[in-house]
């Protein structure tokens, strides 16, 4: 058999070893690791020596804006900044205009998303009001549910525990991972109101609003709910040392619960907020060094599973205001994620096999993803991140390929980047630019999700059970 590309020279990674061996690929698809020698012939050879293959990262958490809200993301901005950063999978948000909330929404974003040029999943929304119309969202291509705990960017309500226990006795059936983000919205409504009618709006306001209490007490409400129904969850944008607590617990009991943290969490903290002002502003809010220190161990033990990018970008103008309370949470993070933990990498903070298991194999495993993807193995998808441990780079706006720029890493600089970015083998960076002609290269991974076996509980004591006996 004659291999379509090889490439010569590398050093593979997977989460616990780095090897020396070339990387033969066919039809989108990894078809041998190993000596050069012990390679087939191929049409075209590719020299990465000095460079390290590493699965692409896959980022559950991100926020591409279409349709709705283009003036700050599209796919196609979305997509480019994704491939420059080393990430070639995605599972965007339903947080656009329209959400994503029924079959009508989704099968928009299928439409509009044909413009990407990484592989992505689409969320579906889990709200109050549309928990009819999940089983229906499933079986038209959601690879999984997210759902809004707490109020944040797109003013989406956030359910009543009610709802979300009914949400979740339908995604235990259905086997799709529910991703959260685990703030009570009842607690910092209550709190954001007394600060703003106290006239409190500096920047530091925001952690006053949200604090951790707002995340423990989420994570153990969402953890329970879980236990009950046997639905899978996974907690978006771990932000501090107390919800470490129940999530840690919830995994000890057997919940199939995941944790994603994001740089921000892990590279900044309250200190940054004078400096930043309101473009420090996210949902969670970035926290006190004490917490920062705690996620880093969590996610070097594993009780936090992966990193995400919870990708949010705004425009200048929506991001820098002078009260906190009027300015958009989040920022982009597709393409600073890997040159940044990568320089943690760098700093000895975390080993470059830890930083593969965080970045592409938990996500493929929590999403359903592997076999096919976080892994370079024969069969795989030949979805490849070659970085250049040693590169430096200054993050700066202007060198962004998304379209809300403002990032509070601007001026950072990185050690380690990823030159070449290849989705199902084929080139969508190379050497640090876009490829042409590859948006649209992109497909959802629909087709390669392959969930465990679903494992409903309580299932007698379910609406759904008890509604269906009545007649
Ligand atoms: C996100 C956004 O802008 O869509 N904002 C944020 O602060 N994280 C929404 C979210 O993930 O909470
Ligand atoms: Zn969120």
């Amino acid at each position: 058999m004659i291999a379509d590309m090889i490439l010569t020279g590398g050093i593979v990674v997977d989460d616990r070893s780095q090897t020396r061996a070339d990387v033969a690929i066919k039809d989108g698809h990894i078809l041998a690791v190993g000596a050069p020698e012990a390679m087939p012939d191929a049409r075209e050879r590719v020299d990465v020596t000095g460079l390290h293959l590493l699965p692409g990262a896959i980022d559950v958490h991100v926020h591409f804006r279409e349709p709705g809200y283009t003036h700050k993301e599209d796919w196609q901005t979305g997509t480019d900044a994704a491939a420059m950063g080393g990430v070639t999978t995605v599972f965007e948000m339903p947080n656009t205009h329209p959400p994503t909330r029924s079959v009508v929404e989704l099968r928009q974003k299928q439409e509009l998303a044909r413009k990407a040029r990484v592989d992505f999943g689409l969320y579906g929304l889990m709200a109050e009001d549309n928990i009819g119309e999940l089983e229906a969202l499933a079986e038209a291509g959601a690879n999984a549910f997210k759902c809004f705990m707490g109020n944040t960017f797109g003013n989406l309500p956030s359910p009543s525990t009610g709802a979300m226990l009914e949400g979740f006795e339908i995604a235990a059936k259905l086997g799709l991972r529910v991703s959260l983000h685990a703030e009570t919205w009842s607690i910092m409504a209550w709190r954001q109101k007394r600060l703003e009618a106290a006239g409190i709006h500096h920047p530091l306001a925001h952690i006053a609003a949200r604090p951790e209490i707002v995340a423990i007490e989420a994570v153990g409400r969402a953890a329970a709910l879980a236990e009950w129904t046997g639905a899978r969850i996974h907690v978006l944008h771990i932000s501090s040392a107390g919800e470490l607590v129940p999530l840690a617990e919830a995994k000890r009991r057997g919940v199939d619960i995941t944790g994603e943290t994001c740089p921000c969490y892990l590279m900044l903290d309250s200190s940054d907020y004078a400096r930043l002002g309101s473009v420090i502003r996210v949902n969670p809010p970035v926290r006190e060094a004490r917490d920062s220190a705690a996620i880093w161990e969590a996610l070097a033990s594993g009780v936090v599973d992966m990193i995400a990018t919870d990708h949010a970008p705004h425009t200048p103008e929506e991001k820098q205001r002078d009260n906190i309370w009027q300015a958009d949470c989040g920022f982009p993070g597709v393409e600073t994620q890997m040159p940044l933990m990568l320089t943690a990498v760098a700093e000895g903070r975390i080993t470059l096999e830890q930083y593969v298991r965080m970045s592409a194999v938990a996500p493929a495993r929590a999403f359903g993803l592997w076999p096919m993807k976080g892994r370079i193995a024969p069969g795989a998808h030949a979805d490849i991140a070659a970085v250049d441990l040693t590169r430096r780079e200054t993050i700066a706006a202007q060198n962004l390929h998304s379209r809300g720029k403002i990032t509070p890493f601007e001026g950072v600089e990185t050690t380690g980047a990823p030159v070449h970015t290849l989705v199902r083998g084929r080139f969508v960076q190379r050497d640090r630019k876009l490829v042409p002609n590859m948006a649209g290269h992109g497909r959802q991974v629909t087709d390669i999700q392959q969930m465990p076996a679903a494992a409903p509980r309580n299932t007698d004591q379910s609406l759904a059970a008890i509604l269906g006996q009545k007649g």
